[in-house]
């Protein structure tokens, strides 16, 4: 089994299935010589096909595939320079290695015809057994080795699907999840603010009622009143507060630019971060997906900035073009650290953004650069209308 040498251990069992796949194939025309050949060869493959003219081997390479042909040069009918060249038209046999047996007298030239016709060695007759058998066991050895690189190829190939198929598996369901819990927060965000909403309003008009029928001389219940008045009022705030925060109302109503500038309004008013905006002057209308996954992303952007950035300012800048809006966030922050801009696994919201714009074609680019600030673009295709 010395064709095996140099194999890596743990493909042994991939050759061993082979092993008896491994055929030669001899062409002379001379009956002793392929019968010599055939002796000198036993050892080195368990097949060994012989064909004794030009033609019955092309008829051999159809049927099936050989690690390696010997080839008589000179031969009646279809010389082997002829048969080499038909041999290599095949698809099947283009890279079959032959070697070419030649009489020594065959000059230079001839030599380099057998190159030409995709010879890629040579044995001089008469042949000497241990050199044509160790050069015919280096074809074997690279057939072999052929064999289980092609498994590996096609073993890593099915591998690779399956991992691109779990990764859109994945993909659609955390696409399911993101759109499950926006529908649950806007159901909410309603809920909030319209039940409880009017309770709130109900109550304060009851109370309302009440006060004004208090008899003058009860103070100390008037300001008890009072302060509940008061308290429901800081209620009503709270709840809008809350609603908003689920789901912000100017969103649905008004659109992504009405919403993203009331954000920044917002998160100036909180942070302290001066956030100057600049919006188109007729914003595109985008649909309910789009708009919300802009919309989140934007918020998104704002955290990182008051969390990360320590930056005294950021710069938003909503523009469309024939086919796309796009949205630079800009903070003159520390910048963001090359790793983490480049798809680190450990930047979750990064990932996220970049997740949430990719259903629709779109993206998230981010750049940073030290002790001058971070710029994000985020680009969303309109779509088909
Ligand atoms: N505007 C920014 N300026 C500086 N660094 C930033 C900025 N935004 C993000 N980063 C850096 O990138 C990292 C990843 O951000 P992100 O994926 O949103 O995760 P998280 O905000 O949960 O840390 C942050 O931890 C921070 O170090
Ligand atoms: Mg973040």
């Amino acid at each position: 089994m010395r064709y095996w040498n140099g194999l890596r251990f743990d493909n042994i069992d991939a050759v061993e299935a082979n092993a008896s796949q491994a055929s030669i194939l001899v062409v002379d025309d001379d009956p002793k010589t392929l019968q010599a050949l055939q002796e000198l060869l036993q050892g080195l493959a368990p097949n060994i096909v012989l064909a004794n003219s030009g033609e019955a081997a092309l008829r051999c390479v159809l049927k099936q595939d050989f690690a390696v042909i010997l080839m008589d040069a000179r031969m009646p009918g279809a010389d082997g320079f002829a048969t080499a060249r038909l041999i290599r038209e095949h698809p099947r046999s283009r890279y079959t290695p032959i070697i070419f047996v030649t009489g020594a007298y065959e000059d230079l030239r001839s030599m380099v015809r057998g190159y030409e016709a995709g010879a890629v060695d040579y044995v001089l007759k008469p042949v000497v057994p241990e050199f044509l058998t160790s050069k015919v066991s280096v074809f074997i050895d690279l057939y072999f080795k052929n064999e289980v690189l092609t498994r590996e190829i096609a073993e890593r190939k099915r591998a690779e699907e399956g991992l691109k198929t779990s990764q859109e598996n994945l993909r659609a369901l955390a696409a399911r999840l993101q759109s499950v819990r926006e529908e649950e927060w806007k159901r909410m965000s309603r809920e909030i603010h319209d039940e409880l909403g009017q309770a709130l309003t109900g109550l304060k008009m009851d109370l309302t009622w009440v006060a004004h029928r208090l008899p003058p001389n009860q103070k100390a219940l008037a300001q008890r009143t009072k302060s509940m008045l008061g308290l429901i009022d800081d209620t009503v705030q709270s709840v809008r507060k809350i609603a908003t925060r689920l789901r912000p109302e100017v969103l649905d109503e008004l659109g992504l630019a009405a919403a993203i500038g009331w954000q920044a309004r917002d998160f100036q008013m909180r942070t302290g971060i001066r956030c100057k905006i600049s919006l188109p002057a007729d914003p595109p209308v985008l649909d309910q997906e789009r708009s919300t996954a802009a919309f989140r992303i934007f918020q998104e952007l704002l955290t990182n900035v008051a969390r990360h950035a320590n930056a005294t300012r950021v710069d938003v800048v909503m523009q469309a073009d024939a086919d796309r809006l796009m949205l630079v966030v800009e903070d003159n922050g520390k910048g963001i650290a090359a790793e983490e801009a480049v798809f680190s696994p450990k930047s979750l919201g990064l990932m996220g953004m970049r997740e949430r714009m990719l259903p629709f074609g779109g993206n998230v680019e981010i750049k940073g650069r030290p002790g001058k600030g971070t710029r994000v673009t985020v680009s969303v295709p309109f779509g088909l209308k």
